[in-house]
């Protein structure tokens, strides 16, 4: 069983053998424990002041939130809120947060009032500080909280994530990885309100394809599509014409009028 638990920073600054695997958490996969003190002290500084060990993953036998390629996720507490802190591992040569969290917070400032990614608090070269989501991921949810939804649940769920990807077209983002949306979409628990998460692979420069990725990976490709274009009154091939048609001008109008014919004018 991994550890859980919430330890706070003064206490691991001042033990800093005892609390050691949580420190090197900090900089896996190093056993660097200088750096890792220094962005323990960095992140201090910051105002974060404990460490929460929670989380699906496990690393050196505590839990954390997730573990990528190019980052560890960590839940902490920020002036004692929880929040994300997703900290940029040792063996990744060139690569930082940085664009990540440019990208982010071009899209807070732009687009912020939807809520279609994490909100920035803070960030490093080596961290992204962020708002806690707190839901399921896609993936979990399309396989079995997503049953449980109402008719005029689910289509309001269906409504926020096709318009939240659609303004993250329009203000020019790609997520790029919305085609695989199972661990790039958290649905919040308590109003099934989907956030995207993970801006990783986005980019500003490509041309933007999330509205139809992720229309296509829910409505035409996860094992939950059948169970939805029922309740839509909708065939695949009748989806796949819709989606290919508004690719062509990829307008407000095209994406409205798509919208209606998805959700607004299905059986009751
Ligand atoms: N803002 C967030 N709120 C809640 N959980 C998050 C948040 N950001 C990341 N996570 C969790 O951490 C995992 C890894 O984050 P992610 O950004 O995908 O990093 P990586 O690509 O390095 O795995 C996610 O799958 C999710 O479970
Ligand atoms: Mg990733």
């Amino acid at each position: 069983m991994a550890f859980s638990g919430i330890v706070s920073v003064e206490d691991i600054l001042s033990s800093p053998d005892k609390y050691e695997r949580i420190l090197l958490l900090l900089v896996y996969p190093s056993r660097d424990v200088e750096l890792a003190i220094s962005r323990l002290e960095a992140l201090q500084s910051i105002g974060v002041d404990r460490i929460i060990l929670w989380g699906d993953t496990e690393v050196y036998g505590v839990k954390i939130l997730g573990k990528g390629g190019s980052s560890l996720v960590l839940l902490v507490s920020y002036r004692g809120e929880p929040t994300v802190a997703k900290i940029l591992r040792t063996d990744v040569g060139d690569k930082d947060l940085s664009k990540e969290a440019r990208i982010l917070r071009y899209i807070v400032e732009k687009i912020g009032e939807y809520k279609v990614s994490p909100r920035l608090v803070e960030s490093l070269d080596w961290l992204i500080l962020m708002e806690y989501i707190v839901g399921f991921k896609m993936g979990e949810f399309l396989s079995s909280q997503l049953y449980l939804l109402d008719r005029d649940e689910l289509l309001r769920f269906l409504r926020l994530l096709f318009t939240k990807a659609y303004l993250l077209d329009s203000i020019g983002v790609d997520h790029g990885e919305l085609s695989r949306p199972q661990d790039h979409v958290i649905i919040r628990s308590d109003d099934y309100d989907p956030v995207f998460i993970d801006f990783e692979y986005a980019s500003m420069t490509r041309k933007p394809h999330n509205f139809t990725s992720v229309a296509q990976a829910v409505l035409v490709r996860s094992p939950a599509s059948d169970y939805i274009l029922d309740l839509l009154g909708m065939d695949r091939a009748g989806v796949i014409s819709l989606l290919r048609k508004y690719s062509l001008g990829m307008s407000r109008h095209d994406f409205e009028d798509l919208l209606g014919k998805l959700l607004r004018f299905s059986p009751e």
